[in-house]
């Protein structure tokens, strides 16, 4: 079965194709950081209008490369949710007018479900049962994942995502957007020791996050400091790495906890925080020692694309499952209520 994946959720236009014997065909990804460069953020109307401009070509350059055609398809995949409303409808509609003229199925495909099996494109992925760390933009949530759409939540963010908070103090310390990549790359010329960034709801019990008292933390800690010249430049930067060491020590932690309350040994993160190299690093140092494996997608499959949209939609697609042509956008669609596949 060769499915078409197609992510228009938020700021990036994702294509991809995916063959059940094959593997990944090919994939395709337009973003849209310049368009929203300015704005310090995500427009939702001009990431609407730019998804209507880019996925058609974008599915027409796809299927040039890799030499197919439109009867080459056997099913389509689209992201239903969560995100922006007029994104989604872009992809949706493109997808549900494809499917009904191709007479192929269709399948509306949870964004996180994409994430979360994005590590499954890997060369040795992992295998079920284990933890996933989803953090994102929207996101930051521990999942006991026992197969395909058989999640239990373990914890959630109370208030801001981790990638939230990464995007938030970019902006505080005037990196612009994207924020996360950015914070990173300060990061690596500070050093965060001394700083006293807290460690939040690691204190207590339980598998709840909270980034909002960090994100407060980190504005008074920029407000303290020299206001400008280099000594602003260097504070910045040690800024940059407290926040960055804070939010990964956090989730170490999380991780840890949750692999010893499920007795398991793998845990998979994803999601677009998840291609941060100190929180790989930290995580696969921290697992190796209580004897678990860390599994990940490879750095352009941790953030938004088409090709964790088709291999999701692949594995429901191929056990049956259909969205029927009614077109579908879920801005706010909890992960646990998806059917098992
Ligand atoms: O998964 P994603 O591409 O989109 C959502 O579904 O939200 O995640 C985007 C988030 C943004 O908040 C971005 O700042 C963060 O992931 N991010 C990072 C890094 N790359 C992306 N955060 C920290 N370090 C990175 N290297
Ligand atoms: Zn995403």
């Amino acid at each position: 079965m060769r499915i078409l994946g197609i992510e228009t959720s938020c700021d990036e236009t994702g294509v991809a194709i995916y063959d059940g014997g094959a593997g990944l065909l090919g994939h395709r990804l337009y973003s849209q950081i310049a368009l929203h460069a300015e704005y310090g953020g995500v427009v939702p109307e001009l990431a609407s209008r730019d998804h209507v401009r880019k996925l058609v070509p974008l599915i027409r350059e796809l299927l040039l490369d890799l030499g197919l055609t439109l009867k080459d398809l056997d099913g389509i995949a689209y992201t239903a949710g969560p995100g922006l409303a007029g994104a989604l409808l872009v992809g949706s509609a493109v997808a549900n007018a494809m499917a009904f003229a191709l007479d192929i199925p269709v399948l509306g495909v949870h964004h996180m479900e994409g994430h979360l099996l994005a590590p499954m494109l890997e060369a040795s992925p992992p295998s079920f049962p284990f933890v996933a760390l989803l953090v994102s933009g929207g996101h930051s949530q521990l999942v006991r994942v026992d197969g395909i759409g058989r999640y239990t939540l373990l914890g959630d963010t109370l208030d801001d995502a981790a990638g939230e908070a990464f995007d938030k103090v970019a902006k505080m310390l005037d990196l612009g957007y994207p924020g996360g990549p950015r914070v990173a790359q300060l990061a690596a010329q500070g050093s965060g020791e001394g700083l006293g960034f807290p460690r939040p709801m690691t204190d207590r019990p339980g598998l709840d996050m909270s980034f909002s008292g960090l994100k407060t933390f980190t504005m008074n800690a920029i407000a303290a400091g020299p206001a400008e010249g280099a000594a602003k430049q260097s504070h910045a930067a040690n800024i940059a790495a407290a926040f960055q060491d804070a939010v990964v020590d956090t989730l170490v932690i999380k991780c840890r906890r949750a692999l010893k309350q499920t007795g398991l040994r793998t845990l998979v993160m994803a999601g677009g925080v998840s291609a941060n190299q100190v929180l790989r690093s930290r995580l696969e140092q921290s697992l190796g020692q209580m004897k678990a494996q860390v599994f990940y997608a490879q750095p352009e499959f941790c953030t938004d694309n088409g090709a964790m949209i088709a291999y999701a939609g692949y594995c429901r697609l191929v056990a049956g499952q259909r969205s029927g042509y009614t077109m579908t956008a879920q801005p706010r669609w909890a992960l646990t209520s998806l059917p098992a596949a």
